[in-house]
């Protein structure tokens, strides 16, 4: 069966750099606070009013499409990942296709927060695989400023989190020592509620029974009252340290599957490009895989964690900053909301 290869890859950053000395301006929290616990020390916020998570991946779609060779028209299939859509819905690829004037192609999104990415790689990898299609552009873009609250109630949350896009081009390809070699999906809802958005959604207490729901209404109520949202109840959610400990559990277990999948070890991997979570999360990893330095590639601390974003960006500059080379095997891994977990193993 035909395999799959990164044809074209690109990223958009906002120009906007807000350093954590930036942040203490609006809420009671420090650069040493936030480099010490997470290695941030700073990340892009997009422009309020002109860009958005289409406009950004459009821009990084751009020059993926660019660098593999083909127009925006040749692309026959989008998958958008993103958890920061423009509208509740229709989702972002429709958008982006809109934007970048493609023909009346599918598009598909994915809402699978920072793990979205290597959902969408996936994904894209059995189309191509199949023959269906010849030129997916997959995107993950992110505008967490939007929906963000700079008090110091949710600084454990808005000093994470920045925007960004990255996308990629996924074309088939008939050399046998190249492209996507597995990629390996996972999930457990039993923590779905400790890293979440709970409204607007259609659960009104259903899972909350100690959290502000909506009206009591027969019908309807897709509303909040002005007390509610002031309450915070329709802002991110998330038990850090909870994640933190998941985090470091998943990410070396769905590594390894992808290693022992393909009959490789730690020690063939020439670059992991993990999901910029915490510097420290990725440390920890490293540490446990037994990887030098120049086998991973951090980026957080320039962008923060850019949720669906941060893969495509990470791997983009890797490859820009000539640190993944062809024939170098490379490795994705990613962990977030759901909670959901995700690897892919490619053959540059
Ligand atoms: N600035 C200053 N102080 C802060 C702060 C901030 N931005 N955010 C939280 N604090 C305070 C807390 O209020 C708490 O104070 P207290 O001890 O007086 O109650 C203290 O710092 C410790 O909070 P805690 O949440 O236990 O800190 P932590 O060491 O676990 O670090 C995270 C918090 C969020 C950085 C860390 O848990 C983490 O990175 N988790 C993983 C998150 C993640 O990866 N999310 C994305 C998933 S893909």
């Amino acid at each position: 069966m035909q395999r799959s290869r990164i044809a074209g890859i690109g990223y958009y950053v906002p120009k906007n750099v807000y350093s954590n000395n930036d942040l203490s301006r609006f809420m009671d929290t420090n650069d040493e606070w936030i480099q010490e616990r997470t290695g941030i020390k700073e990340r892009r916020f997009a422009d309020r009013l002109e860009e958005t998570t289409t406009t950004m991946g459009v821009e990084a779609a751009k020059i993926a499409i660019e660098r593999a060779g083909i127009t925006a028209q040749e692309v026959d299939f989008i998958i958008f990942a993103t958890l920061s859509p423009d509208y509740y819905f229709p989702g972002c690829g429709v958008l982006l296709q809109r934007e970048m004037k493609m023909k009346e192609i599918g598009a598909l999104d994915i809402r699978n927060q920072c793990s979205g990415f290597v959902y969408a790689l996936s994904v894209a990898d059995q189309f191509i695989k199949t023959g269906m299609y010849k030129n997916i552009l997959v995107v993950g873009s992110e505008k967490h400023s939007f929906a963000m609250d700079f008090e110091t109630r949710s600084r454990n949350v808005s000093v994470i989190f920045g925007d960004g896009a990255g996308a990629v081009v996924l074309q088939p390809t008939q050399n046998e020592n190249q492209g996507i070699l597995s990629t390996h999906l996972h999930s457990d809802g039993a923590d779905a509620e400790i890293l979440a958005m709970y409204y607007p959604g259609a659960s009104a207490n259903k899972w909350l029974k100690d959290k502000p729901g909506y009206p009591d209404k027969e019908l309807g109520g897709l509303f909040m009252t002005t007390e509610q949202l002031e309450s915070g109840a329709a802002l991110p959610y998330m038990d850090g340290p909870a994640v933190f400990k998941k985090a470091v559990v998943k990410f070396p277990e769905v590594i390894k599957e992808a290693l022992s999948a393909n009959n490789l070890t730690e020690k063939d991997i020439d670059m992991l490009v993990p999901h910029q979570a915490n510097l420290r999360i990725s440390q920890y990893v490293q540490q446990l895989l037994g990887l030098s330095d120049d086998k991973v590639f951090n980026n957080i601390q320039k962008y923060g964690n850019t949720t669906a974003a941060s893969v495509p960006i990470a791997l983009c500059e890797a490859w820009e900053e000539g640190k993944i080379k062809e024939g170098d095997l490379v490795c994705l891994a990613a962990f977030g909301s759901g909670f959901t977990w995700a690897s892919a193993l490619i053959r540059w």
